[in-house]
């Protein structure tokens, strides 16, 4: 099982960390067969499982519920849960007993995104002897009310904004920090001054490692692709085609054929029916 002092080790031993969301036990296995480090219950589950527009409308019930499925799957990574809006921007005390309940539920630590009290709840939290990864550059759960969901730190003044709140995260205790949505170089000034790892989204190459929504590597969410995410397998037709067919076959009555059926021996059958 990884842990927290693994993942740190790799910043230093220049090992690219890998990180995707999951929100469920079948995707969870997968990810984590496949030796991801860490695996997300991102609130993205608001848009890409919910359909919803907004990560703010998810809460802790929700996150969870997705949580205990992941974790159930999960023998090898490290399990981050993604703290909802509402659970830890009110109060550090509130924070750290919502906190506390994505450990119960298994996870490993626990996300927040910047706002202007984020160093005070991660060090409350982090001082309760919970994990925290910070998030900072591009927030979604705040973003309608700054300047919208756009790259961020694209000049010298809103970089240095961006770089001074991950200085303030790890000060606060976090092990480890998102940059959402910059510019790479301004991932990589970061990247070198902290002595935390760095995980990018849209941040470029110079990152510690990499995190994506996993609805977007494998084609399950046509709503929208952010620029930054690359599709590696293309899901959605696959999907489609296979529902299609089952719903041919139904409608033909071909299925279900002998393989998929079950049989009553005949001396039963004049039993039931005489
Ligand atoms: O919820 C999420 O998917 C995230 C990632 C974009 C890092 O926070």
């Amino acid at each position: 099982m990884k842990t927290i002092k693994d993942i740190i080790a790799q910043k230093s031993r220049q090992e690219p960390i890998t990180m995707l969301t999951a929100y469920d036990y079948p995707i969870a296995s997968f990810l984590d067969e496949a030796g991801i480090d860490i695996i997300l219950v991102g609130d993205s589950l608001a848009n890409v499982v919910l359909g919803l527009d907004s990560t703010t409308e998810v809460g802790m019930k929700e996150m969870l519920h997705h949580t205990r499925a992941v974790v159930r799957a999960v023998k090898n990574a490290l399990v981050i849960g993604d703290m909802p809006f509402d659970s830890y921007q009110l109060n550090p005390s509130a924070a750290v007993d919502n906190a506390r309940q994505f450990i119960e539920a298994g996870c490993h630590a626990v996300k927040l995104e910047w706002f202007e009290g984020c160093p005070k709840v991660a060090a409350a939290i982090a001082q309760s002897g919970i994990a925290v990864m910070g998030h900072v550059g591009l927030t979604p759960q705040t973003a309608q009310k700054i300047d919208g969901m756009k790259v961020q730190g694209r000049d010298a003044s809103s970089a240095k904004v961006i770089m001074d709140s991950a200085r303030a995260l790890e000060d606060a205790g976090c092990f480890s920090v998102v940059l959402e949505c910059i510019p790479q170089e301004v991932a990589q000034v970061i990247t070198r001054q902290l002595k935390i790892p760095t995980i990018g989204i849209g941040a470029g190459p110079h990152c510690d490692g990499q995190v994506l929504v996993i609805h977007d590597v494998l084609g399950l969410f046509s709503r929208y692709q952010p620029k930054f995410s690359k599709k590696y397998a293309d899901l959605g037709p696959l999907i489609l085609q296979a529902v299609k067919q089952y719903r041919d076959e139904v409608k033909a009555n071909k299925f279900p054929d002998d393989a998929h059926s079950f049989h009553l021996p005949a001396d039963e059958i004049k039993r039931l029916i005489q």
